[in-house]
Order: C-alpha cells, then sequence, then structure tokens
C-alpha cells in the first residue's frame, strides 16, 4: 500500500472509506463524546449514534462497526474499536489496523482514509501510532496462496492509506510510515521463505533468495558451498547435509554502517537456523506434523528479514548474517545415532540423534561467526519442541550469557510484540552434553529441560566473552490460523524484534 498523510478534513477528502479509532464506550456520556466526534466529520453525528447505539457497537479492542455516511465524501465510515484508553498499548493498533485492513478489502475499497485520534489522547507519539498502523495494516494484508493457479489478477485492494491530521502532525507521521515500510518488508520477507514448499525452497534456493534480497538491498552475499565448508571442517552442516540430495550451504551476508561513521560503528552477527526440512533424519520423526518441518528454516529467514530492515533504515551498525542451510534426511550415507563427528572448532561431537540437528549446523556457524570477534552475537532457531512445551506459541525462549543483549531483546520483544522470555544457561546444563566418547554430545540425559541443553551445547561454540544471545523460536514461527496480523502460515517472528534489538543496541 502506499502511504501519506493528508490535512484535508475528513469529510471533504477523496476516498472509499473513513477508518475511525475509537476508545471503548461505558456510557451514555461516553457514547455523547464519540457521537460528537464522528459527527464532528460525518456531517450526520445524530444518524451515526443512532447506527451505533441500535448496533450494539460499544468499542471493545477489535470490534468493527462499518456505516454508511452520506455526509463524508468516501461515503462509509468504519469504526474501529480501539478498547479502554488506558489499556490500548503497540500491539492493540497492530491489531486493529490489521484487521480493519482485511475489512477494507472484503468491501473491496481501494483508497482507505484513517482518522487520527486527537494528540495526546493515546500513551504514544504520532509516529509510533503511524509505524503500529502501516506495520499491522501491511502484516495483514500480506498475499499468500501464490502457488494456487486460480489467483485472481487484479492488484490486491485497499491500494492507499491516508492519515488525517493538521500540518503539525505531518512530519512524525510520515517517519512512522517509512520506518514501518521497512519492518513489514523484512517480516513479510522471512515469512514468504517459510511458506514457500521444501521442495521449491531447498538449501540452495534459500541461497539464491538470500542473494536476490541483498543485491536488492545494497548488501554483499557470499555462499559457501559444499567444497569450501569442507575446507572450513564443518562436519556439523556437512553431517547434517549428507543425508539428502540437496547439497547444504552456508550463507554471509554483510551489511556495512554506512558513511565515516561506519568504521566505528559497533559489529553484530546474527546466525539463524536454515534447515529447509526435518524429517528428523535417521532418527525419524512421526508421520503427522511432519509437512509443519518446512518451517525449520524460520530462524534463517528472520535474519535476512532483520539484515533487510537494517539496510532499508540505514542503520549503523556492520551486521554480518548468516544462515547454515542443510535438508534433514535419512539415507544410506545420513550420520546415524553413534556417528562421532568433527565440527570447524575442532570440537567432536557424538550424534545421539539426528533430529537435534539444528545445533549441529549452528555450531559450526557460531564458530564462523566468531572468528570476526563481533561486539555481538544473536542467533534465532526453530531448535527445540521442549521450548515449545515450556513456553507455547507466543513467546520464544531466550538464552544468554549476557545482561545487556537480554535487556535489549526483552525490550524490542516488547514493541515489536515478538515477546522472548528469558530462561536459564547454567554449567549444570553444559555438563549434561559433555560426551562419553567424544568432547560433545548433541543431547542432554534426559528430556527434561531440552530447550536449555540445546542453548548448553550450542554456548560449547561460542566464546564466554562475546555477548551472545539464542532466541528458540519453535513456538511462535508458525502461526496455526489466521490471527489478527497475518493468515495462517509463517508469522516471520525474530526479524522485526533483531531489527528493534539492533536499533537499540547501537543507540
Ligand atoms: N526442528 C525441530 C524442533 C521443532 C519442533 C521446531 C517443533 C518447530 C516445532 C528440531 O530439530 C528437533 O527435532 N528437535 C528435537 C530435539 C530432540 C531430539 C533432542 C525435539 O525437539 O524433539
Ligand atoms: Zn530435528
Ligand atoms: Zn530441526
Amino acid at each position: 500500500m502506499r502511504w501519506t498523510v493528508a490535512r484535508t478534513a475528513a469529510d471533504a477528502t477523496p476516498g472509499d472509506l473513513l477508518v475511525f479509532p475509537v476508545f471503548q464506550i461505558n456510557d451514555e456520556a461516553d457514547l455523547k463524546l464519540l457521537t460528537a466526534a464522528t459527527g464532528g466529520v460525518a456531517g450526520g453525528g445524530r444518524a451515526l449514534a443512532a447506527a451505533i447505539r441500535k448496533g450494539g457497537f460499544v468499542g471493545e479492542a477489535e470490534s468493527l462497526f462499518p456505516v454508511p455516511c452520506a455526509g463524508i465524501k468516501a461515503g462509509w465510515i468504519l469504526v474501529a474499536g480501539l478498547g479502554k484508553a488506558e489499556e490500548v498499548g503497540l500491539e492493540t493498533l497492530r491489531k486493529v489496523s490489521g484487521l480493519a485492513a482485511k475489512r477494507a478489502r472484503s468491501m473491496k475499497t481501494a483508497r482507505v482514509l484513517i482518522q487520527l485520534p486527537p494528540a495526546g489522547a493515546l500513551g504514544f507519539d504520532d509516529r509510533s501510532f503511524a509505524r503500529c498502523w502501516v506495520e499491522g495494516a501491511e502484516m495483514a494484508l500480506a498475499p499468500i496462496g501464490e502457488l494456487k493457479t486460480d489467483r485472481p489478477k487484479a492488484a490486491l485492494l485497499p491500494r492507499e492509506g491516508k492519515f488525517l491530521a493538521d500540518g503539525k502532525r505531518a512530519k512524525a507521521l510520515r517517519e512512522g510510515c517509512d520506518e514501518a515500510g521497512a519492518f513489514a518488508a523484512g517480516c513479510l520477507f522471512a515469512r514468504h521463505l517459510v511458506n514457500l514448499p521444501p521442495n521449491i525452497l531447498t538449501p540452495r534456493e534459500m541461497a539464491s533468495r538470500a542473494r536476490r534480497m541483498a543485491r536488492a538491498e545494497g548488501l554483499t552475499c557470499r555462499i559457501l558451498n559444499v567444497a569450501q565448508m569442507k575446507k572450513l571442517n564443518m562436519g556439523g552442516i556437512l553431517g547434517v547435509g549428507q543425508g539428502s540430495r540437496q547439497a547444504p550451504c552456508l550463507i554471509d551476508v554483510q551489511y556495512k554502517a554506512p558513511g565515516a561513521a561506519g568504521r566505528k560503528a559497533p559489529s553484530i552477527a546474527l546466525v539463524g537456523k536454515g534447515v529447509t526440512f526435518d524429517s528428523g533424519g535417521i532418527s525419524l520423526k512421526p508421520g503427522a506434523g511432519m509437512d509443519l518441518m518446512k518451517s525449520d528454516m524460520g530462524g534463517g529467514a528472520a535474519v535476512l528479514g532483520a539484515a533487510l530492515i537494517a539496510a532499508r533504515l540505514k542503520l549503523p551498525v556492520n551486521l554480518r548474517v548468516i544462515v547454515p542451510s542443510a535438508e534433514n534426511m535419512p539415507d544410506g550415507l545420513a550420520v546415524k545415532p553413534a556417528d562421532v563427528i568433527t565440527m570447524a572448532s575442532g570440537k567432536t561431537v557424538e550424534v545421539l540423534n539426528t533430529d537435534a540437528e539444528g545445533r549441529l549446523i549452528l555450531a559450526d556457524a557460531l564458530w564462523y561467526a566468531g572468528r570476526d570477534k563481533p561486539d555481538y552475537i544473536i542467533d534465532a532457531a526453530t531448535l527445540t519442541g521442549a521450548c515449545v512445551v515450556a513456553l507455547g506459541f507466543h513467546f520464544a525462549g531466550l538464552m544468554s550469557n549476557s545482561g545487556p543483549l537480554i535487556d535489549a531483546l526483552k525490550q524490542a520483544g516488547g514493541e515489536t510484540f515478538e515477546r522472548v522470555w528469558h530462561l536459564p544457561l547454567v554449567d549444570e546444563h553444559k555438563k549434561e552434553v559433555q560426551g562419553t566418547w567424544s568432547d560433545l554430545q548433541n543431547l542432554g540425559k534426559g528430556r527434561e529441560g531440552g530447550a536449555l541443553t540445546a542453548a548448553a551445547f550450542l554456548s560449547a561454540f561460542v566464546d564466554d566473552k562475546t555477548p551472545w544471545a539464542h532466541i528458540d523460536i519453535a513456538g511462535p514461527s508458525w502461526a496455526a490460523s489466521d490471527h489478527a496480523t497475518g493468515p495462517k502460515g509463517g508469522t516471520g517472528f525474530g526479524a522485526r524484534l533483531m531489527a528493534r534489538a539492533i536499533q537499540i543496541l547501537v543507540s
């Protein structure tokens, strides 16, 4: 959508639908305030008041009420409930905007006007309002089903969103729109990769899509092939990949802070799990729900999305994004339980379960990321079912050796509503992954605390002195059904979170 700001009055502005966000109405006095506000634009307050009263609309959060209104050029008002004023958060705006955008689409409207709440009515500024509103709509409207053959050819509606506000508020609103454009694009890039079927999105295809994105955004991109990974002794990535006819690879995207300040800018490495399909390998998964394992590259997609956002916003950071990509399949030559492999760092690992493959490819990628001694390393991975058991679908697990990183990611997640929950990373779990026949083993002693032993395993491949955070996104990376800000499928979880965390870390 194209987003603009107009100073013209709501009743006189050309459009097809006027979205009018309102707070919850508790009594007749509130209703008067609401009808006065909407009546002011509609030039027909009484009729609107009657319709709202009759329709039983009270402005509960996420409720919508469309009313035809002859008094305004747009012809229709969509009253959108924000809920109680004191409870409106950034995510409320994204959700209400997403639902309103979807309703606008079903009403086949092309031009949507948005009446801005009065200055000071909300607990945040206009820039945040526009950022969340635009983000919510863009995420909600993202098309899916590109592989359906009966897709309509017409351009998707709505095409245009216009905030109605006086001139003093325009600059902040425009800045919010621009920022939201970048954040939504990063999220949607990640979602799209997650939704692609695994016969299309092979490791090689993931690499070529990363390269295409990098070119478009002015980033550099290097893809390490099997021969190059062999030179680096990347036994983890090669070991996982050896059971598949699809060759594994390592994607390495770099973004340099613009201008002279670039040399002094902090360096951050993002590492994302890129398993394009996880059958479990020789430790084969059960058939039910195995299709979901096309989403096992959600961490890789998220870090690439974060790079896209960083580039569009020209963030003052030197960023390196590393995605080890492989397909985990059973085969005569596949890695099997009891195999001992040697990792790029030189450490030996006994593979006790070939379904714990994410930590093996990440171990090599974390070692690779650590070679430059970055100021921070963050990895994101759909790593363990145990994390989903512990936290469910609405929180990612966060394990880290650094207080400042934990704080930055918690703050970022609160703002983008990609919430993280801090979990322990301690010696007891590190002991559990010490090997019997080798330095390490890829399983803890039992199933208990599986997300924590996985993180403990990864920590063996990161320098203790490098601030590092591991985000287990196995739960929130996939939505089982449609929701306010998107359809069923990949959520893009992590792209906005990591980009926002970078903003916080470099500010
Ligand atoms: N990709 C899975 C984890 C996963 C589970 C992601 C559910 C998304 C939703 C991972 O590779 C895996 O299979 N982990 C095993 C580890 C176990 C063998 C220690 C698991 O969680 O069962
Ligand atoms: Zn697995
Ligand atoms: Zn996996």
